[in-house]
C-alpha cells in the first residue's frame, strides 16, 4: 500500500460561530495542542502530501498549519458553499494527481492515522469512494448513510434533505471521506447545489460515483473517534476522550498511575518507564520525564525536563525552561523558572528559582528567592556546585555563589560570594538581659492608665 499516493485535504474554512470566539474554532485546543495541528498530525500519519483548506482572513490558522505541518500547501476558499466547494479549492492539488484522496475535517481531531489508513486499504481494494460511518446516540443533524438491502452503500442523504424513513436510519456519516485520486476530480466537478441549503455537498460524491460505476463502501468507527468539535462543551467531550487515550498509552509505556483520571497530559507530554504521577497533577506543554522519576500529589509542569530519579511536589510549580537533571529533588511550594538544578541539587519546601543555575548538589534552604527581576530586566543568578543557601536568602541577581560556598540563613546576597565562603548579609544580633521583663512591666502599667 506504501506504493500508493497520497493527498490528504483538510477542510478549515469555517467560522465556528458556536464557540463564541473571536479565535477561530480549529484553533481551539485539546492536550494542549490545536485542533488543526491533531488533524494533521493524523493526516501525516496516513502519509503523503496534505493540503489545507482556510477561509478568508485566516492568517492565524495558516501560521497554526505551517507550524505544525510545513510542507502543507494551503488553499484559501474565498466563499463558504459547501464541503465540496471546499475540497476544490485545493484543485490544483488534485489536478497534480494523487493514487489516493482522503478528505478530513479540521474540527474532527481524534481521528487516528489508523482509520486514515483503513480507508486509503479500501481504495487499494477498488473501491471509487470509501466513506467512514458511525451510530451516534442521537443522530440528529447529520448525514444518513443509504445502503441498499445487501448492505452496499448507495448515497448518503443530509439530514435538511431527508425523508422520515431516511432519518431513522442509525448509520451516520462521520465526513471524512476517501476518493480514489483518478476519478476524484470527475465525481468532485459533477457535485451541483440542488439542496435544502444550497450547498455543493461533498456526500453528494457517493450516488455521482455510483452512477458512472465505481464502488462505494462504508466503513465504521466509534462515535468518540470522529467527535466534532462546534462547542465548547463538544471541546471539553473531546479533551476528555484525548485524555483517556493519552493515560492508556502512558500506562502502556510503565508509568504508574493510581488514579489516572485525575492526572491530565499534554499530546506531547513525554513519560518514561517507571515514572510515577500521583494524583492530581497537570502536566502542560513540552514535558518530558525520565525514568524512575516521581511526580507527587498537585504538581503543575509545564515546558519542563524532569531527569531520572527526580522528585517533584508535592504542589511544585515547574514553569517553562524548568530543567532538573538525575536525583534532584524539588519540594512544596517551590517554584522552577528558566533554571537548571544540576544533578543531586535540593530545593525542598518554599522557594523561587529562577533565571539560575544550581550546581550540583547543593541545597536551597527554606524561603530562598532569587530575585531575578529588577522591573525591567531579569538577570542571573548562579549557585555552585555543593553550595548551601541558608533559609529566607534573597539572593539578588546578578549575583554568583561560588562552589560549596555557605550563605547564612536570612541574607540578603547582592555581591558575589567566592568558592568556600561564608557569606553574612544580615543584621548582627544583640541580646539585651533583663530587657523583655522590663519592657513587659512598662506596657503593662501603660495598659491601666485611664
Ligand atoms: C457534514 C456532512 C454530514 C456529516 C457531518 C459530520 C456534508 C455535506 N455533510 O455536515 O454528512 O454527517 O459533516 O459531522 O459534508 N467547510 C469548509 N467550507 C465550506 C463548508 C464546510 O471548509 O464551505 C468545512 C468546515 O469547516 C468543517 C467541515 O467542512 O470542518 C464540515 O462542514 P460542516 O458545515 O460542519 O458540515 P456538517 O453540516 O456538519
Ligand atoms: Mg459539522
Amino acid at each position: 500500500m506504501t506504493a500508493r499516493t497520497c493527498l490528504t485535504i483538510v477542510l478549515a474554512a469555517g467560522e465556528g460561530t458556536r464557540m463564541r470566539s473571536s479565535r477561530p474554532k480549529v484553533l481551539h485546543a485539546i492536550g494542549g495542542r490545536s485542533l488543526i495541528a491533531h488533524t494533521l498530525a493524523a493526516a501525516g500519519e496516513a502519509g503523503g502530501t496534505v493540503a489545507v483548506v482556510v477561509g478568508p482572513d485566516h492568517d492565524a490558522v495558516v501560521r497554526a498549519a505551517t507550524a505544525a505541518m510545513p510542507a502543507a500547501e494551503i488553499f484559501v476558499q474565498t466563499e463558504r458553499r459547501g464541503t465540496a466547494h471546499a475540497v476544490l479549492a485545493a484543485r490544483p492539488a488534485l489536478a497534480r494527481g494523487a493514487d489516493d484522496v482522503l478528505v478530513v475535517f479540521a474540527d474532527t481531531p481524534l481521528i487516528t492515522g489508523q482509520t486514515l489508513a483503513r480507508l486509503r486499504a479500501a481504495l487499494a481494494a477498488g473501491a471509487g469512494v470509501a466513506v467512514l460511518g458511525f451510530r451516534p446516540a442521537d443522530p440528529a443533524g447529520y448525514g444518513r448513510l443509504i445502503a441498499d438491502p445487501d448492505g452496499r452503500l448507495l448515497a448518503i442523504r443530509e439530514d435538511k434533505d431527508a425523508s422520515p424513513a431516511e432519518r431513522s436510519i442509525g448509520l451516520c456519516n462521520a465526513g471524512l471521506m476517501a476518493l480514489s485520486g483518478t476519478a476524484a476530480l470527475a465525481v468532485l466537478d459533477r457535485i451541483g447545489d440542488d439542496n435544502a441549503r444550497r450547498e455543493f455537498y461533498l456526500t453528494d460524491a457517493v450516488a455521482i460515483a455510483r452512477a458512472i460505476g465505481l464502488a462505494t463502501v462504508a466503513l465504521e468507527t466509534t462515535e468518540d473517534e470522529v467527535l466534532g468539535v462546534n462547542s465548547h462543551a463538544q471541546l471539553a467531550q473531546a479533551e476528555g476522550v484525548l485524555q483517556r487515550r493519552l493515560r492508556a498509552a502512558a500506562h502502556e509505556a510503565g508509568v504508574v498511575m493510581v488514579a489516572p483520571e485525575t492526572v491530565h497530559l499534554c499530546a506531547d507530554t513525554r513519560l518514561g518507564r517507571d515514572v510515577t504521577i500521583e494524583p492530581y497533577v497537570v502536566f502542560g506543554p513540552g514535558v518530558t520525564v525520565e525514568d524512575g522519576a516521581v511526580i507527587r500529589s498537585f504538581c503543575h509542569l509545564e515546558g519542563a525536563h524532569v531527569g531520572p530519579g527526580a522528585r517533584v511536589g508535592p504542589f511544585a510549580r515547574l514553569r517553562p525552561g524548568a530543567r532538573l537533571d538525575a536525583d534532584v529533588h524539588v519540594g512544596n511550594f517551590v517554584e522552577v523558572k528558566e533554571a537548571r538544578l544540576a544533578a543531586g541539587a535540593k530545593a525542598n519546601h518554599l522557594a523561587y528559582i529562577g533565571d539560575a543555575s544550581v550546581g550540583a548538589g547543593a541545597n536551597i534552604g527554606a524561603g530562598t528567592i532569587t530575585c531575578n527581576f529588577d522591573g525591567v530586566a531579569k538577570h542571573l543568578t548562579e549557585i555552585g556546585a555543593g553550595a548551601f543557601i541558608g533559609s529566607n536568602s534573597a539572593l539578588v541577581a546578578p549575583v554568583k555563589i561560588g562552589d560549596r560556598a555557605y550563605v547564612a540563613s536570612g541574607s540578603v546576597i547582592t555581591k558575589d560570594v567566592p568558592a568556600d565562603a561564608l557569606a553574612f548579609g544580615r543584621a548582627r544580633q544583640s541580646n539585651k538581659a533583663g530587657l523583655a521583663a522590663r519592657l513587659r512591666a512598662m506596657l503593662g502599667a501603660a495598659k491601666k492608665k485611664p
